[in-house]
């Protein structure tokens, strides 16, 4: 049976969440199978704005059910406030919800480890994590010494092992700042006991059961966490997340094999964004950029920083399309174009004075690369009311057939803002 994935092509917040719950009517399983509570996925329906973290944007549909997946780090205290906080606002969420006893969980000394560790990355520049503690758990995962997984939380002895693991995080989080107040391993299980108490209706083994609907008949969508620039491995490495948000990592994080997966949705904005540290070849840091800022209310979701702009990057969206085996394109925000006499794209990069199409492996390279431009004319009028792709003016209509062209992909969608009605899908589009 088909199961979908949507995969953010950038550097995060091209609006999957938007699309993902759009999506949900024709799935029976939404999974989030990467990432933690680092996401911010907004969702409008109708005059409800909801801003999901770590729990799958699918939610909002209550005949879906809802799986986070093994591949998740899972921040118990905040995963029980996004519940309350959905449940406070009536949306049903009980049995289709479902999280994997497989999920690394963050603790405290987690978080305390973000907070040191991003003032002193080696190559100067901070990350500029999101202080959620993900790098650290994830960390701790792949070390295995120091992980616990929720699974664990069930079992005998998991206060010992607190216990051991706060003896030597203690001493580790000591060496690495001056104020540092110990951490209590005893109040710290009994707190967490308490949060897996509260999380056992939820917790199953859920790669068995993506494992039975994808080899059964169900329809399966993927709704990926930052985006294909921030892989921890095929990214713009050290400025990166922690896990592998290109499609690469939809199969490690779900358990679910490649095989099953029929269609992949690249998600980009028309232009692009990036919070945090790091290269950004295409950034304006200038009028054009506070522009788009404004236009486009591009302020973190997670951490409400404001979010640098600049102008649409075919280089590095055509490296992360083919990355993540994308079928077609979901082109988000179109309208925060609208005022634009002229609009750039990226067809190139020169480095060094030799012209490179290729995304760079090297951070330093990236660094050095200096943007090749072609200039588009704008459409200079508002299509925040368009409703099919061919009322589009003339001129937005070249702008996506440019950017697509350039990337090697169709365009399936157009998004002219934030509400459901505000999309609009391509005639050869088999996602309605
Ligand atoms: P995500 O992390 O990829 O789910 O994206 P975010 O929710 O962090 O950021 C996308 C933002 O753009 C949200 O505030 C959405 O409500 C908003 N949005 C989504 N689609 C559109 C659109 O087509 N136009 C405009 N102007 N805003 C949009
Ligand atoms: P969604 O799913 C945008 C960025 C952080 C930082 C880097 C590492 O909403 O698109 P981390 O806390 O993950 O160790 O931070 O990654 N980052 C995101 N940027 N959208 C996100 O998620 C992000 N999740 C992490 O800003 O630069
Ligand atoms: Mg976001």
């Amino acid at each position: 049976m088909p199961a979908t994935c949507v995969i953010g092509l950038q550097w995060g917040d091209e609006a999957k969440g938007k699309l993902v719950d759009l999506l949900t009517l024709q799935h029976d399983i939404v999974v989030r199978y990467q990432g933690g509570a680092n996401a911010g996925h907004t969702v409008v329906a109708g005059d409800q704005t909801y801003k999901l973290s770590l729990i799958p944007s699918g939610i909002l549909n209550p005949a879906v059910q809802s799986v986070i997946a093994g591949g998740v780090v899972i921040n118990p205290p905040s995963c029980l406030a996004e519940i309350d906080g959905l449940v406070e606002r009536g949306i049903q969420v009980t049995k289709n919800l479902m999280i994997s006893d497989r999920a690394h969980v963050i603790f405290p000394w987690h978080m305390a480890e973000d907070r040191a560790l991003d003032s002193s990355v080696s190559s100067g520049e901070n990350i500029g994590t999101t202080q959620r503690g993900i790098g650290p758990c994830y960390r701790d995962k792949v070390g295995r010494a120091h992980a616990i997984r929720l699974g664990d939380l069930y079992r005998e002895g998991i206060e010992q092992r607190i216990e051991r693991i706060v003896e030597a995080k203690n001493r580790t989080l000591a060496s690495m700042s001056d104020n540092f107040e110990p951490l209590n391993a005893a109040t710290i299980a009994e707190e967490y006991l308490g949060y897996a108490e509260r999380l056992k209706p939820f917790v199953a083994d859920t790669t068995s059961y993506l494992l039975d609907a994808a080899e059964g008949d169900k329809r399966i969508l993927f709704e990926g966490a930052q985006g294909a620039l921030l892989d921890i491995d095929h990214g713009t490495f050290p400025y990166v997340t922690s896990s592998n948000s290109s499609g690469v990592g939809v199969s490690s994080g779900s358990g679910v094999p490649g095989r099953y997966i029929t269609k992949v949705l690249g998600v980009i904005k028309a232009y692009s964004t990036r919070v945090g540290g790091g290269p950004f070849p295409t950034e304006q840091d200038n009028d054009t950029g506070q522009h788009l800022r404004d236009r486009g209310n591009e302020y973190g979701t997670v951490t409400r920083r404001p979010r640098r702009c600049g102008w649409f990057d075919a280089v590095a969206v055509r490296y992360t399309a083919r990355l993540s085996g994308v079928d077609s394109l979901a082109v988000m925000l179109l309208d925060v174009l609208a005022a634009l006499p002229e609009i750039q794209i990226c067809t190139a990069y020169e480095i060094d004075g030799q012209r490179v199409t290729d995304f760079p492996s090297h951070v330093d390279d990236l660094r050095r690369a200096k943007p090749i431009y072609e200039t588009l004319p704008g459409w200079q009028q508002e299509i925040t009311g368009v409703r099919s792709i061919e009322d589009l003016p003339a001129n937005a209509r070249k702008y996506l057939d440019r950017i697509s062209e350039l990337v090697g992909r169709p365009v399936d969608v157009v998004s002219v803002g934030p509400d459901r009605e505000q999309t609009m899908f391509s005639k050869t589009s088999n996602l309605r």
